[in-house]
């Protein structure tokens, strides 16, 4: 295979928990280099069932899944950093009872060359997480359990990194901050593949949008466009457009 083209390129995918019984169908999605892409979508659409897909954790019956020049479909998920894919799942993406610097040393066991290195980058990067390393991680705020999170899935340098409504349960405030900081890390060359309810938001820090329906695409485009557009702002939305009060 030649690595050419988008980075990422999911084609034609049926998956799901059951065989026979997929819950993404024939669904087509792709993330070029150092793209934001953000799939948004009601309750139950497929969302984290496409990133599961991805990341090897349900059934693929039919596709493909690619990435650069490699494969993904049959890979052991526990070998995916290697790929330079990282993924933060929706829950449990932190151990609550151990402390920060301790849940960024186990990450830290993905790279055991550059481990020590690498959590010391997390902690110059994430002075929040500096300034409380020796904190139970389930005591910290929920904004900064998501740094923690996306922290510990950087810490193996993954090219692509796929997460999983980073902003859930989070405060309006603290959304943004964790969206800013996920565009920061795809300017620094990282594409990012988010699954988002916050949906005007995540459209505001990405480059390009997918909207899914019962385990299908209905609709993909520009995020700017999206959030222009009448009919995908009435559904989607909230019923406002941009720039509306
Ligand atoms: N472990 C599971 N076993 C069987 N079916 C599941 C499982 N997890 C999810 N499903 C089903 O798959 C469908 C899609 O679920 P998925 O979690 O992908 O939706 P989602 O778009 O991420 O929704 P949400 O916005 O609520 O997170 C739903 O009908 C759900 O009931
Ligand atoms: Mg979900």
């Amino acid at each position: 295979m030649s690595d050419t083209g988008p980075f990422l390129r999911v084609e034609g995918l049926v998956a799901g928990y059951r065989r026979g019984l997929p819950i993404v169908r024939d669904l087509d999605v792709h993330v070029n280099r150092g793209e934001i892409v953000t799939i948004i979508g009601p309750n139950g659409a497929g969302k984290s069932t496409l990133l599961k897909a991805v990341t090897g954790l349900v059934i693929v019956e039919a596709g493909t899944i690619a990435l650069g020049a490699d494969n993904l479909v049959g890979v052991d998920p526990a070998r995916l950093g290697r790929y330079g894919l990282a993924y933060v799942p929706q829950t449990a993406n932190i151990f609550t009872s151990l402390c920060v610097i301790e849940n960024l040393a186990l990450a830290g066991r993905r790279c055991p060359s550059a481990a020590q290195r690498r959590v010391e980058a997390m902690l110059d990067l994430f002075p929040v997480l500096a300034e409380r390393r020796n904190v139970r991680a389930g005591a910290l705020s929920g904004g900064q359990r998501q740094v923690l999170a996306i922290a510990m899935a950087l810490i193996a340098e993954p090219q692509i990194i796929l997460m999983d409504e980073p902003t859930a349960g989070l405060s309006p405030i603290a959304s943004q901050e964790v969206l800013s900081m996920i565009r920061e890390i795809a300017a620094g060359g990282v594409s990012v593949l988010l699954v988002e309810q916050n949906a005007k938001m995540a459209l505001g820090i990405s480059d390009r949008a997918y909207i899914l329906a019962d385990g299908q695409n209905q609709h993909e485009g520009p995020a700017g466009d999206m959030l222009d557009d009448p009919v995908v702002a009435e559904i989607y939305l909230g019923g406002k457009r941009r720039g509306a009060a």
